[in-house]
């Protein structure tokens, strides 16, 4: 096998890969800038720098020289070489700065360089406490500056588009930005101008950077220059608490951070997860957070008028008893996760309704072929699993204004903002609306009015358009001490003692309201229906073996990335299907 020695320990590999790579997967901490995984390597920061070797070999022998100790002669590259641009190769020789006191000078010249024109504006800048010129120059940097002349000045507070905002001057010049436009989005927005210490990015000329990806540029930024002009000056990172969790936006499921600060949303980030959106985000899937923090719910209402959650789950209990199973529909939610789908469906399921469908949110021609999904939510496919089936809108609003409906149970779903039907078709029927996020359309016809709790403060499980299971962890708190979800919420380097329940939330901020896994026990209790599971988990471990479409998908499986489930077999009849209609 090939082996690679990198300060003195000796790795085997099988295959070629950069340097610099191979030795940031086995935890060798090499310092870096304009290297991304992703794209091109140009190696133009020059921050990755090593010494680079190969043994010396006798040309008459073909062997290794040795020295009078036995060990193995290694010929050293006379100059450092940048790790990022170079492969490893069968026997190479490499010392970084751990092994290196010739590295050591070189990052460290390198980091003298790369400040010297950099202001000294961390206190405002919105990287500080997560940048990695800030981070390497307190690890590998000086510790002042020699510089005493007056720095090279650039445009600041340049809007590049609508999402992005440049700061010239703190740019380091690493093309990073501009390559993920070449090469990534294919976009082209970006370019370099001026020349030499006077460069920096800017769009060319009368062309704006718009593209339904430009915020990425703000995440690979390694240092400031790059802000995004939603989320700028609002909180300090050290303020917010970051939790892994699925977007809600569109059915790609792409992974994201919630940034959270005082329990409201204040940015939303990308996570990679190589199976599911690599390292990105759409500016849509980030900008769409205003909804967990505005026009929430203030608790339980019973026609119209507030009351405590017990008297809110008896009356939608009392709307179900004695309901004629064939004249009650039940709508599950694309919005609403697996758990509470499936505790739905057995509450139709006791008082004799058939399965809850789900109403389509599609918006054709919205997507691409990349992170934009036409699908707007993001659990259709769990549905879709738990064998519920799309509603048809024309077909549901035909049957309410028939007469054939008494009772419509609506989970997480506004038909009324969707234009399945009016307030005042619905004004005949009992209607139990369990609703989500702000305050809707639906509400009015409301008899009993349930708030639930959001994507971003439950937990639960999201089933993406190809089929990959993932968990949903909870980011914000509600009122009342949850176990279960509290001990999932990320916690902040402001908590007091590092634990979640030392939040420094302003209770103002706290929304009345319940996920469904907690709500629909107690309504199904209230008409004799047992639904005595500890916990969403619970629920899962029991659909992973049970639905032959769920098959594997534990929270345990699920982990951090997700499962990919089984395909479901295609039935013949399904082939015909065309997608959603209204
Ligand atoms: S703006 Fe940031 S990403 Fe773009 S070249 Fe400058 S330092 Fe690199
Ligand atoms: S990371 Fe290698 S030169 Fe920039």
């Amino acid at each position: 096998m090939a082996t690679i020695t990198i300060d003195n320990q000796t790795y085997e590999f099988e295959e070629r890969e950069r340097l610099l790579q191979f030795c940031l997967d086995r935890g060798v901490d090499l310092p870096h800038f304009c290297y991304h995984p992703s794209m091109s390597a140009p190696a133009n920061c020059r921050q990755c720098l090593v010494e680079v070797g190969m043994p010396q070999i006798n040309r008459e022998t073909g062997k290794p020289n040795v020295d009078e100790d036995g060990n193995t002669i290694v010929q050293f590259i006379p100059k450092l070489q940048t790790s990022c641009s170079m492969d490893i190769s069968d026997g190479m020789v490499v010392k970084t700065h751990c092994s290196s006191e010739q590295v050591v000078r070189a990052q460290k010249d390198t980091l003298e360089f790369l400040l010297i024109n950099h202001p000294l504006d961390c206190p405002i800048c919105d990287q500080a406490g997560h940048c990695p010129l800030q981070n390497q120059a307190y690890k590998h940097g000086p510790e002042g500056s020699r510089f005493e002349f007056e720095k090279v000045h650039k445009p600041k507070h340049i809007d590049l588009g609508p999402n992005v905002v440049l700061d010239g001057e703190r740019c380091i010049n690493c093309t990073r930005c501009i390559r993920f436009t070449k090469e990534i989005s294919k976009s082209n927005q970006l370019t370099i101008i001026e020349r030499g210490v006077k460069n920096y990015p800017m769009t060319p000329p009368g062309v704006e950077f718009d593209e339904p990806y430009s915020m990425n540029v703000i995440d690979i930024c390694p240092v400031g220059a790059l802000t995004s002009r939603d989320a700028r000056f609002q909180a300090r990172v050290w303020e917010m608490s970051k939790t892994a969790s699925v977007s809600t936006v569109g059915s790609k499921g792409s992974n994201c951070y919630y940034w959270v600060k005082d329990n409201q949303i204040m940015k939303v980030t990308p996570r990679t997860n190589m199976s599911v959106n690599e390292f990105w985000l759409a500016d849509e899937e980030r900008l769409d957070y205003a909804r967990f923090n505005e026009n929430r719910p203030a608790g339980p209402t019973v026609h119209g008028a507030d009351v405590s959650w017990d008297m809110a789950w008896k009356a939608a209990a009392d709307c179900l008893k004695g309901v004629d199973g064939s004249r009650a529909l039940f709508l599950g939610s694309a919005f609403a996760t697996v758990e509470d789908n499936y505790l739905l469906t057995k509450l139709a399921e006791s008082v004799g309704a058939s399965a809850p469908v789900y109403l389509p949110h599609r918006i054709l021609g919205h997507g691409d072929d990349w992170l934009k999904t036409d699908d707007r939510a993001p659990n259709a496919e769990g549905c879709e699993r738990l064998g519920m089936e799309h509603g048809v809108l024309g077909e549901i609003k035909g049957r309410i204004n028939s007469g054939e409906i008494d009772l419509l149970y609506v989970m997480e779903d506004d038909p009324v903002g969707a234009g399945m039907c009016t307030v005042k078709e619905l004004a005949n029927l009992k209607v139990v609306l369990h609703y989500y996020n702000t305050t809707n359309e639906t509400l009015a016809a409301a008899d009993v009015a349930l708030p639930a709790a959001t994507a971003v403060e439950t937990v639960g499980t999201f089933v993406n358009k190809d089929g990959h299971a993932q968990r949903l962890r909870p980011a914000k708190a509600i009122k009342g001490v949850n176990r279960t979800l509290s001990m999932e919420i990320g916690k902040c380097r402001a908590d007091r003692h590092g634990t979640p329940f030392d939040r420094w939330y302003d209770e103002d901020n706290l929304v009345d309201c319940h996920p469904g896994w907690v709500s629909l026990p107690q309504i199904a209790a209230g008409i004799g229906l047992e639904l005595s599971y500890k916990g969403p988990r619970a629920i899962m471990e029991e659909l992973s073996t049970s639905s032959e479409r769920l098959t594997g998908a534990t929270y345990d499986a699920m982990g951090e990335f997700g499962v990919r489930l089984p395909q479901p077999a295609v039935a013949e009849s399904d082939t015909t299907k065309t997608g959603f209609n209204a």
